[in-house]
């Protein structure tokens, strides 16, 4: 199948209309319309096996490659669900690796700067441990044994760092910790449609990244679930991005394509009409660029296939989940955003949300652009708020009949299902 025939509306034309009767729901029938299973999902147990099947053995999303955009320039990243902390450094070959971020001499943590738990950034020419001076290369190879001579045989010698697959896809970097190698190559676990439905984009150019990281008292799917639907938003950010209705039908904000590819999905909604704003909020828009009255920076019709599938002409919003812990947002009028949902404990977790947009060229594009985020964030603090809420509610045990999901909630059902599967097939191999 080439890359024509993935993408063509006409091949899948069934599956990504939805007449006025139909739901989306009913369009993937082995997901079912029931209650999704909700104390088995966010309890202790489910944990336990969830880090080893979900986490422990799937390509995990890290960073991008501008965090490392010159030999020697290097990140670390925590990864608490797997009890590690990575390096990711791009070498003198230009090639990005990670590593642990473990010295093999005696396991002094290698790289780190006030506290080794906090995760950390720079450059160098090469690794050195600030216990007994032990240096390594930036391809993980030992540059210097400190004493050599008093070491036996060839063991100081042959030391070097453990290397962790580390796999590229469109700038975005994934790593695997399997303890028996990855079962499926990166492009495997993305899937065709968006491996090569992505293409073309420049990611690149989207020089403005501003990250925001917490914790949450929650369980990491719960979050998951409020970033990848639109139900809640005209309710729960009510004051954030305030509107002249609560209805979704008035502002048509449902879901216009929603298609899934294996593990991963896409869904697509409509543009917030004009004058659909409160007043102030409509004019920081403008000044933003991300109005309904600003011309895009990229033609709508420009937009990678994976982006829009269906071509829909009114496009606002493309939320694309990837499996396990990774969503990428495209909106309108061109900027995109990622997240990530990191695990600490059945009923705790970290996100990190990173926002891509243009480079400002005058100051006040840069005004505009803060404060633009600062409603973001009010927006992320009123969804982190909702979770820990929601994971106390959770909690009590008061809600043996597990949650209920509507067609715009369709995401998380396919979500909870291939979380579900994942673990359920790993318990059945390692019973
Ligand atoms: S632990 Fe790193 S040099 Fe000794
Ligand atoms: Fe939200």
């Amino acid at each position: 199948m080439n890359k024509q025939d993935i993408h063509s509306f006409e091949l899948n034309k069934d599956l990504w209309e939805r007449k006025e009767d139909e739901t989306w729901t009913e369009k993937y029938p082995e997901l079912g319309t029931g209650p999704i299973d909700l104390e088995r999902a966010v309890s202790k147990e489910f944990f336990e096996v969830e880090k080893e099947a979900v986490f422990r053995r799937n390509w995990l999303y890290m960073g991008r490659v501008e965090q490392a955009a010159k030999p020697g320039d290097y990140f670390t990243q925590e990864v608490e669900v797997c009890n590690t902390q990575l390096i990711i450094v791009r070498g003198k070959d230009e090639k990005i690796r990670a590593f642990h971020n473990v010295c093999p001499h005696r396991g002094n943590q290698l790289v780190w700067k006030g506290h080794p738990a906090k995760e950390t950034s720079g450059h160098c020419g090469r690794f050195v441990c600030k216990y007994h001076g032990f240096a390594f290369n930036l391809d993980g190879s030992l540059f210097r044994a400190t004493d050599s001579q008093n070491f036996f045989d060839d063991q100081a010698q042959t030391r070097r760092l453990a290397e962790v697959p580390c796999e590229v896809w469109n700038g975005f970097i994934f790593i695997n910790l399997d303890p028996d190698g990855p079962k499926e190559s990166l492009r495997e676990q993305i899937g065709e449609f968006f491996w090569t439905g992505l293409d073309g984009f420049p990611f690149e150019a989207f020089t403005e990244r501003t990250v925001s990281v917490g914790t949450c008292k929650s369980n990491w799917k719960t979050l998951m679930d409020a970033f990848t639907e639109g139900y809640h938003v005209q309710y729960l950010h009510f004051q954030t991005f305030r509107l002249h209705t609560m209805g979704m039908d008035e502002v048509n904000a449902r879901m216009q394509h929603f298609s899934i590819h294996e593990r991963n999905h896409v869904s697509v909604t409509d543009r917030i009409p004009d004058e659909m704003y409160s007043y102030d909020f409509e004019r920081m828009m403008q000044a933003h660029g991300a109005a309904p009255t600003v011309k895009p920076s990229i033609d709508i019709e420009d937009l990678p296939p994976a982006a829009n599938p269906t071509r829909f002409k009114n496009w606002g919003n493309s939320t694309i989940t990837f499996f396990p812990n990774f969503v990428l947002q495209f909106y309108y009028p061109i900027w995109w955003l990622t997240y990530r949902f990191i695990p600490i404990a059945h009923d705790e977790m970290r996100f990190e949300i990173a926002h891509f947009l243009p480079p400002a060229e005058k100051f006040s594009d840069l005004l505009s652009h803060y404060s633009f985020l600062s409603i973001m964030r009010d927006a992320a603090l009123q969804d982190v708020n909702t979770l820990e809420a929601t994971q106390r509610g959770i909690a009590t045990g008061g809600m043996k009949d597990g949650f209920i999901l509507q067609d715009e909630e369709f995401s998380i059902r396919h979500f909870y299902k291939t979380i579900f599967d994942t673990v359920d097939e790993y318990s059945a191999q390692n019973k």
